[in-house]
């Protein structure tokens, strides 16, 4: 499963390439804001930074502005992705963007019959949000396997990005089902390290050591 991060804080994303755990990077227009930075700005930094797909979102409703913004976000290096929201403009905007050669990550995925029309207008990564899901006690986990179920009964090439994923256990969970992607906070990336048996074992260890009396270096 590949990692993107769901972040256009560039240090935070450069930490997390630099241990080559990055293969490409979501960003959203709270995302934007969070940061800071000028979208065209954040997002040709990331692309230098990071060899894989980096979304950058639209903003326009209607299909044909929707349309000349993901042309201009994609002019900003070869590796954006323009992400559309899944609407029926947005599925119109995916046909034409994807039609001209450029990665489209169709956005905002909540039903598996959503999945289905992103992928038959050829967006290259659907993006079911998985976390939305659950904070409404629904289970985002079952969304992901009916796409995956779906898509691969048909032979579709979209790649399901599991996203607003929040927890460790999302990122098991959709690594589990057999999700493409999965696209996570920094944070959350960080805490996949984290056992508190790694941290007792380590303790124990470095306390015995001590009474060794020994040095490596
Ligand atoms: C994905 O592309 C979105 O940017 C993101 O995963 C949304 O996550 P949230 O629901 O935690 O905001």
């Amino acid at each position: 499963m590949k990692f993107f991060v769901d972040s256009a804080d560039v240090s935070a994303i450069r930490e997390l390439n630099d241990l080559g755990l990055v293969d490409g990077v979501t960003t959203n227009p709270s995302l934007i804001l969070k940061s800071g930075r000028d979208i065209m700005e954040v997002t040709a930094e990331i692309c230098a930074l990071v060899g894989g797909p980096v979304s950058a979102e639209v903003v326009a409703p209607q299909a044909d502005a929707m349309i000349a913004e993901g042309r201009k976000l994609a002019g900003i290096a070869p590796n954006v992705a323009v992400k559309l929201p899944l609407t029926w403009e947005g599925l119109k905007a995916c046909k034409v963007l994807s039609g001209e050669g450029r990665m489209v990550n169709v956005t905002l995925c909540f039903s598996a019959p959503q999945a289905l029309l992103a992928a038959k207008a050829g967006a290259s990564f659907i993006s079911p949000f998985i976390g939305r899901l659950d904070d409404l006690a629904i289970d985002g986990i079952d969304l992901i396997g009916d796409i995956r179920t779906i898509y691969d009964n048909y032979g579709f090439e979209t790649q399901i990005l599991a996203a607003s994923v929040r927890t460790v256990n999302h990122v098991l969970e959709v690594a589990r089902i057999g999700a493409d992607v999965m696209t996570a906070p920094p944070e959350v990336i960080r805490k996949l390290a984290v056992h508190p048996l790694t941290d007792a074992g380590l303790a124990q260890f470095l306390s015995d050591w001590e009474k060794t009396g020994q040095k490596i270096l």
